[in-house]
């Protein structure tokens, strides 16, 4: 257990609730999931499918209509031609790191993983007894991967390569020219790529670029994503993984040995999000956009804070390194002083010193407030 690690963004919660709970008010931007609710045609699709019996067990894989759904959808989406039996739905995305790394690392593979980046993929390499191999996100590279360190990290060892775009908690998007070179990486090392696209659809102009985009890297990269983030339903614990053929028997074979499958009706409910209409999404993005800007200026406009505009997800990634102070302290004193729950850019790994991460997954109304009363302590912090 000593090497299984955890998500911050949990533990700031349940201290901004304690202060809560003792009267103070506290202005969540802590936590990453949408604050909207999940779009009415999928909470009555699950009730439906409640009605009509889908209360028992699944194939471990999946419902055969939400496997297809899956396909067809990212092939309607352009994101990737699959099939069926490629796709394995699992209870949240989470499951498929989890499942991947435990069907294919073990102790002297190395893994490497973005840092800053979403703890789990360190914390699950470890636990597997793998090494986990941090690719720093610089801020002069506006938070994307260098190929060429990249490629002075691989060794015979390296299994797995992770990669996440749009990206938690930089915001960052990978370019054509980076898939690309990593690409040739990944083929010239024989490496897997976990391909984690959760964010897939909460960008801000441009198209998603992927490195499943490049020939040859279907047989080599899985695929993570699910219904958590896009259509606002993180409660209803739905993801699903494209993994290449090999892949397929052992990852099922961990689904049954850990979870038998993913609740029946929530999976009915998964094929009418995929299906039905597109505005809530679009609605939600929109909504997202608007708050980026009011957050991304409203931090620029602190003094000692510089933060770029995100390309995708809904976090800003703002610089505190002008207060020379570890950004735990700066995380605390925002919480006790400004009644504001940020997470430290450590929480992501030691390349996120120097950084702190906003979810702006509020409203704009609180957004303005939590700015204003970031302003107004940070001048009081001290060593
Ligand atoms: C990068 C990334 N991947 C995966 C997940 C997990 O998604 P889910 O809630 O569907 O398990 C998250 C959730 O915060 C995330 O930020």
């Amino acid at each position: 257990m000593s090497r299984l690690g955890t998500e911050s963004a949990f533990e700031v919660l349940a201290r901004a609730r304690a202060l809560e709970a003792q009267g103070k008010k506290i202005i969540h931007l802590e936590i990453g999931e949408p604050d909207c609710d999940t779009p009415a045609h999928i909470g009555q699709a699950a009730v439906e499918a409640l009605q009509a019996g889908f209360t028992h067990y699944v194939p471990a894989p999946g419902l055969p209509e939400t496997r297809e759904a899956v396909a067809s959808w990212l092939s309607r989406s352009g994101r990737m031609e699959t099939t069926p039996d490629r796709v394995i739905i699992t209870p949240g995305a989470k499951p498929i790191m989890w499942f991947l790394m435990l069907a294919t690392c073990q102790e002297g593979d190395e893994v490497i993983y973005p840092d800053p980046g979403f703890p789990m993929y360190e914390s699950i390499a470890r636990f597997v007894g793998a090494t986990p191999v941090p690719l720093p996100l610089r801020e002069e590279n506006q938070f994307r991967p260098d190929p060429e360190e990249l490629a002075s990290l691989v060794t015979p060892r390296t299994r797995l390569l992770v990669l996440n775009s749009p990206h938690n908690p930089c915001g960052s998007v990978l370019s054509a020219a980076d898939c690309e070179a990593i690409a040739e990486i990944a083929i010239k090392n024989d490496l897997l790529v976990l391909s984690d696209e959760v964010y897939w659809a909460i960008r801000y102009g441009g198209d998603h670029v992927s490195l499943l985009d490049i020939e040859g890297m279907a047989e080599r990269t899985v695929l993570l994503d699910g219904w958590s983030k896009t259509f606002a339903m993180t409660g209803w614990r739905l993801g699903f993984g494209v993994f290449p053929p090999a892949l397929i028997e052992p990852v099922s074979r961990l689904v049954i040995n850990s979870v038998s499958c993913t609740s029946a009706f929530s999976q009915r409910a998964a094929i009418a999000a995929l299906t039905g209409p597109w505005e809530p999404v679009e609605q939600m993005i929109a909504e997202f956009a608007r708050r980026r800007d009011v957050i991304v200026a409203g931090l620029n406009a602190i003094d000692g804070i510089t933060c770029a505009a995100p390309g995708g997800a809904f976090y800003a990634f703002p610089s505190v390194k002008s207060f020379g102070l570890p950004s735990k302290r700066i995380e605390e004193h925002l919480l006790n002083h400004a009644g504001v729950a940020a997470l430290s850019g450590t929480a992501f790994g030691r390349f996120g010193e120097g950084y702190l991460r906003f979810s702006y997954a509020n409203s704009v109304q609180a957004i303005r407030e939590a700015l204003d009363a970031v302003a107004a302590v940070l001048p009081e912090l001290e060593a």
